[in-house]
């Protein structure tokens, strides 16, 4: 979780009047509302509306998202390649799912239009990696400015607009059903990110304006709790906050502030960590590094059988060493209980180099992956056997 943040106005002492007026009807206080996590158990805010949020008019159905998994005949490797994904729709219902299980799916979104109407997650936490495009994601928290390698990291019940600055945004979405939090191993008893961690809280980023809206119009917002999809009708616009304090709220992190940590042999994958979701999956961040420096060090990984988890690579930047035949966007799923590793000839061609450009994100779970429909159709059948090259 990140720090404490406040912005905007707040009262000296919680759940206190906050006073205004005349207010809404009169009643001169502006609205609390607790946004709170684990029940009311772990990290939360307190916002304070010039309306109560609870202001529904209608409630309509707004049909489902279904993500259609395919069950595999064989267990193997896969390469997806989603970099020509037609564009379509807009940075919410252009999502196209790519890889899922119970914990965590992966979107690929290529939107071609802005967005159509307010949006908000019931039931998951995102993780949105820019991959190209700038912009602001705009929520009751305030305004927050986003720009290419940002992890947009969107507590669960915030609702959203995502506003691209061009019509070539290019998103990686991460939906998980559990807590995003970082690394427990970064974090000092006092519950700071350490002095050697691969980043800080200055490298975190919460909204900076709050703009709050007062506005009395109808005004709808898409509400996702699983596959099924509610439109909500609120009376009035949902940005109304005057002001908020606490620890949840969106945040980003961009992929650049990673500071690698290496060695003078190989390092293994975790020394890659950002975030994790308690019991479902780890998000790994390969940034831009030095190669090992021992005279002897083979600098590209070992093979290795991931017996308890699949191993995801969405490949962002530049040219990544162990593998041939990846592009940007690529991603590889190399899944639990088979060996993977550098492609032939790859060790000797790295002999001599001494930095990585590479940019890429891991998803590595804990319970197996399944192929939706569209990722099957992307799929190269014949990756699996290119070790053999
Ligand atoms: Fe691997």
């Amino acid at each position: 979780m990140p720090r404490y943040l406040t912005l905007g106005s707040i009262p000296r002492k919680r759940h206190t009047a906050h006073r205004t007026a005349p207010g809404y009807r009169n009643e001169g206080i502006y609205y609390e509302e607790v946004i709170s996590t684990q029940g009311f158990s772990r990290a939360y805010s307190i916002a304070y509306h010039l309306r109560p949020p609870t202001r529904v008019k209608r409630i309509e159905p707004a049909g489902s998202c279904p993500v259609e998994r395919i069950e595999q005949s064989v267990l193997r490797h896969h390469h997806i390649k989603t970099g020509n994904l037609p564009r379509s729709g807009d940075p919410v219902t252009g999502r196209v799912p790519v890889l899922t299980n119970n914990d965590v799916t992966l979107w690929r979104c290529r939107p071609n239009q802005p967005q159509g109407e307010l949006y908000r997650n019931a039931i998951a936490e995102e993780i949105i990696f820019v991959h190209k495009g700038s912009g602001k994601l705009l929520t009751q928290f305030g305004s927050l400015p986003f720009k290419p390698f940002d992890y947009v990291v969107v507590p669960r019940c915030t609702s959203y607009r995502i506003d691209c600055d061009s019509v070539s945004a290019d998103l990686l979405v991460i939906e998980s059903s559990g807590g995003i939090d970082f690394p427990r191993r970064y974090l000092n008893p006092d519950g700071q990110l350490k002095l050697g961690a691969p980043f800080c809280e200055r490298d975190l980023h919460g909204p900076a304006d709050l703009n709050s809206i007062e506005r009395e119009c109808e005004t709808p917002i898409l509400i996702k709790d699983g596959t099924r999809l509610t439109r909500y009708i609120l009376a009035h616009h949902p940005f109304d906050v005057v002001g908020w304090d606490g620890c949840v709220y969106p945040f980003t992190f961009n992929a650049d502030d990673f500071e690698p940590i290496t060695g003078t042999v190989h390092q293994p994958p975790p020394i890659h960590q950002t975030f994790e979701s308690a019991g479902g999956f780890v998000v790994c961040t390969f940034a831009p590094r030095m190669l090992d420096t021992h005279p002897d060090a083979i600098k590209v990984p070992y093979a290795h059988s991931n017996v308890e988890s699949d191993e995801v690579l969405y490949y962002v930047r530049g040219k990544f060493g162990s593998r041939r035949g990846v592009e940007e966007s690529s991603f590889t799923l190399h899944p639990h209980g088979i060996p993977h590793g550098p492609h032939p000839g790859t060790i000797l061609a790295s002999k001599d180099v001494k930095w990585t450009d590479e940019l890429a994100v891991m998803i590595d779970t804990f319970r197996p992956l399944f192929l939706t429909k569209q990722a099957m159709e992307l799929d190269d059948g014949n990756y699996p056997y290119s070790w053999m090259e």
